[in-house]
């Protein structure tokens, strides 16, 4: 066993990346296996800052191989716009990133669905990242119209299959919205095969790739992203994204069966955050709510969105690490709660007089759900450069300890900060 799994355990944006970008050094190869350009990864070192969505955090590394498997779906300008964004960063991409010719390629027709689709829907919209994700994934479930990387570089197939897509689509978008502007299936082709061709050098059967890699005793880092509570069959469905965004999808994603993980590690921000619509029983409309988004800079990578703010809700987390099966526990952003001088988390919720002690699986009683707080004392101190647990304050060691009580997993690292540096390894 040699894998290692990193795991969002709430609605995402926990800090994954920082924590993949710290393991690559003990990794050969880092796999992101689901989610497309919605996601996005800051990473921070030596002064620099990174914003990766699409590429693996193992880029930065070098001699880390980056596998984008199977399960991802992708944007190919977007893809290439990144590549090109880090490389003016000084970051050789090279040969070290390969692109599973299995996963599925997201088209403008898209994205123009996405937006009709979210702009009629009024209030039950979802509040995507509007990149095409979810219509994709719907595509590759459909079967019938989805195109798959492999493709972009057959020029033929590509040829053969588009134009009977772009008609139908062309048909479906101006029939939901008669000012659409029909897409010229030509220039699609074209562009598509030019992007494929740009690519071709990183295509791969990434599956076969890993599968050896393993059987040559090669460490592998999957990096997920999203998170547990957004997984599309155990989130908080409809308010979730379009894959497996648990530890549920790191199988499916990969073609790496779990059994070669030995280190699963949950990653949970120290309080709640979430990004678009559905219910989030912590929220905090007030002035704390924003005291945590002003320290914690909460704002989308992606969308540039405000994110919604609250206390940590470990009853959700509780079900995002049992889902994903996690057997240790990464908190962070702890420095961004040091100022408040009283803390809470949610241990329970109530729910029509009852107290509930499960995540509900019905939106509706998750959305009358009342959280049912523990308070805490803060530590009213910066622990921005402490860098050993023991060197915490007490106060900040109790909610560690108390995160970790209510999740029931325990807590192995600590982040106190967005830098590679500013974390607590136990
Ligand atoms: P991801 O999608 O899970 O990788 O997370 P994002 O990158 O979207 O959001 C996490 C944000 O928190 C980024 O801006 C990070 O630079 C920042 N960050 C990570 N760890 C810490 C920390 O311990 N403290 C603070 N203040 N910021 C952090
Ligand atoms: P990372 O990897 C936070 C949210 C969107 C929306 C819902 C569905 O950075 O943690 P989609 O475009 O996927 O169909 O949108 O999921 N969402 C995220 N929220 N972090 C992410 O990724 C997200 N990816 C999607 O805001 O509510
Ligand atoms: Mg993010």
């Amino acid at each position: 066993m040699s894998a290692t799994a990193v795991v969002g355990l709430q609605w995402g944006d926990e800090a994954k990346g920082k924590i993949v970008d710290l393991l690559t050094d003990q990794h050969e190869i880092v796999v992101r296996y689901l989610g497309g350009n919605n996601a996005g990864h800051t990473v921070k070192f030596d002064g620099k800052t990174f914003k990766l969505s699409l590429l693996p955090a193992g880029v930065l590394r070098p001699g880390v191989t980056s596998v984008i498997a199977t399960g991802v779906v992708i944007n190919p300008e977007a893809l290439l716009n990144e590549i090109a964004g880090v490389e003016s960063q000084g970051v050789s991409i090279g040969e070290d990133l390969l692109i599973s010719d299995r996963a599925h390629v997201i088209f403008p027709y898209h994205m123009a669905e996405e937006a009709i689709y979210e702009k009629q829907s009024g209030s039950s919209a979802i509040g995507t990242t509007m990149r095409g994700i979810g219509f994709c994934y719907r595509e590759k479930a459909g079967r019938s119209h989805a195109i798959r990387v492999g493709e972009l570089i057959r020029p033929d197939v590509l040829r053969s299959k588009l134009p009977e897509i772009i008609e139908f689509k062309n048909r479906l978008l101006t029939a939901l919205d008669p000012e659409h502007t029909p897409f010229k299936a030509d220039e699609v082709i074209e562009k598509y095969l030019h992007l494929g061709e740009k690519l071709k050098p990183h295509i791969t059967d990434t599956t076969a790739y890993l599968h050896r890699q393993l059987k040559a005793g090669r460490r592998l880092l999957f990096e997920g992203a999203q998170g547990s509570l957004l997984d599309l069959d155990h989130g908080t469905f409809p308010f979730v994204t379009s894959s497996n965004s648990s530890g549920a999808g790191i199988h499916s994603g990969s073609g790496v069966p779990e059994r070669h993980i030995s280190r699963m590690i949950g990653i949970v921000k120290a309080y709640t955050t979430r990004v678009g619509g559905g219910p989030c029983p912590t929220e905090l409309l007030d002035e704390v709510g924003q005291h945590i988004r002003d320290e914690g800079n909460e704002y989308g990578t992606v969308t540039g969105r405000p994110r919604r703010c609250g206390w940590l809700d470990a009853v959700a987390t509780r079900y995002g690490a049992n889902v994903s099966g996690v057997d240790c526990l990464a908190v962070m952003l702890l420095d961004v709660l040091s100022k408040l001088p009283e803390l809470k988390i949610c241990e329970a919720y109530e729910i029509n007089g009852q107290r509930v002690e499960d995540f509900p699986s019905q939106i509706d009683d998750l959305a009358a759900a009342k959280p049912i707080y523990r308070t805490l004392k803060g530590w009213q101190t910066d622990i921005c450069g402490v860098r050993k647990m023991a060197d915490l304050p007490a106060e900040a060691l109790e909610y560690v300890k108390v995160v970790s009580d209510l999740v029931g997993v325990p807590v192995q690292i600590v982040s106190v900060g967005p830098d590679r540096a500013q974390t607590i390894l136990e």
